[in-house]
């Protein structure tokens, strides 16, 4: 049986700045999805990271469904109007046009979708971070798929010694999807060269080259691309199939341990520490510190189990400790260098503009 595990997420508001989304906005969401999922959803499940809202469903209609994404776009409007209604900010924050169009992608929702062919078993992860772009996933998902120093199955598991093909997209590039395809182990140099450009190039989905079944897909939207202008980052969701022919749980969380740093952090515009957090986590420090999230599912016939938090163990409060000290120390350095994000990323109009005005006012000398 051919099951499509569909993830789409945005943020519509959130309570005291961009912390987390309200009860109430969770359940007008919830009640959305349920009103509407006769007939169409297998399964589904609501939760947020951060001051975002993801609806994670399965059904048979495969990936980019109309009804499907129209489903998940009336859910955040009705939710946009109660958070309009409550006050809440940034109301609506991710709805970036007014009317549907046949599929949410470019109208501002992150969505990662696979249709899958399900295993006897099939055990998946839906990780979601907030206060960060896409190009987030790129170094555990290089690590967790092409390096034997974090994926033990490269060199255990016979299933997975072919290794894994990469589909890495150019999200500079807007007018069409400009994507390569690369292998590893035999191309991790070229996947590393461009996967270290984590503003430009990220990882679209990852598939099993012993088998060719897909094992990863993400959320690769650049919402500043979408709208021209600074609405917020773009906050990916992943979904990953884990065991067997594809990585275990716990290689596919064990990069995460690193706290790598990312682009995202206060408005959109730092460098900060990626850190691991249960579910439901809010923001806090300097609205961050970027986080991610992670819940595994075991589903059967579509149905999904309840899900299981893996960033929910004393090991990883060990982790959050290390994080956090990694925050607290790019940001002792403030607006200087390396803890802000380059010219071309920074995320607000304001210092551009002040920055052509400074120009003008140089002069020459010898
Ligand atoms: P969000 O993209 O999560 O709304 O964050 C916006 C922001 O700029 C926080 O400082
Ligand atoms: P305001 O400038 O409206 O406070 O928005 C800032 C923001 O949302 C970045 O976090
Ligand atoms: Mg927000
Ligand atoms: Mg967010």
């Amino acid at each position: 049986m051919k099951t499509t595990i569909s993830v789409l997420k945005a943020d519509i508001g959130s309570i005291g700045g961009h912390i987390k989304p309200s009860q109430e906005l969770l359940a007008e969401v919830r009640n959305s999805v349920a009103a509407n999922a006769k007939g169409l959803l297998i399964d589904y499940y609501i939760s947020f990271t951060g001051d975002d809202i993801a609806i994670l469903c399965t059904h048979t209609r495969g990936v980019n469904d109309e009804k499907i994404h129209k489903l998940a776009w009336d859910a955040f409007r009705a939710g946009t109007t109660v958070a309009k209604k409550a006050g809440l900010y940034g109301a609506g924050q991710d709805l970036l046009k007014d009317a549907f169009s046949g599929n949410v992608r470019g109208l501002g929702p992150a969505v990662a979708e696979m249709e899958i062919e399900e295993r006897e078993n099939e055990p998946f992860l839906f990780f979601a971070a907030d206060k960060t772009d896409p190009g987030a996933y790129n170094l555990p998902f290089y690590l967790a798929f092409a390096d034997p120093m974090y994926c033990s199955g490269l060199i255990l598991s016979p299933k997975m010694s072919q290794g894994f093909k990469f589909r890495i997209i150019d999200v500079s590039y807007t007018e069409k999807n400009k994507i390569i395809e690369l292998v590893a182990p035999e191309e991790i140099y070229d996947i590393a060269a461009l996967l270290r450009d984590t503003e430009k190039y990220v990882i679209e989905s990852i598939y099993s080259r012993s088998t060719g079944n897909q094992c990863a897909a993400l959320s690769t939207q650049r919402l500043h691309n979408i709208a021209g202008k600074y609405t917020g980052k773009d906050d990916p969701v992943a979904l990953v199939r884990v065991q067997g022919e594809f990585p275990a749980t716990g290689e596919v969380l064990a990069p995460f341990n690193i706290g790598h740093y990312v682009a995202g952090f206060m408005r959109g515009s730092h460098i900060g520490p990626l850190m691991p957090c249960k579910l439901q986590t809010t923001i806090s420090y300097f609205d961050g510190p970027p986080v991610v999230t992670g819940a595994a599912f075991s589903i059967k016939e579509g149905k999904l189990s309840e899900p299981a938090d893996v960033f929910d163990h004393p090991y990883w409060e060990a982790i959050r400790m290390q994080v956090a000290h990694k925050a607290s120390e790019i940001r002792r350095q403030g607006f200087c260098g390396p803890s802000m994000l380059p010219f071309s990323e920074l995320e607000y109009g304001g210092v551009v503009e002040k920055l052509k005005e400074l120009d003008k006012k140089f002069k020459f000398s010898d």
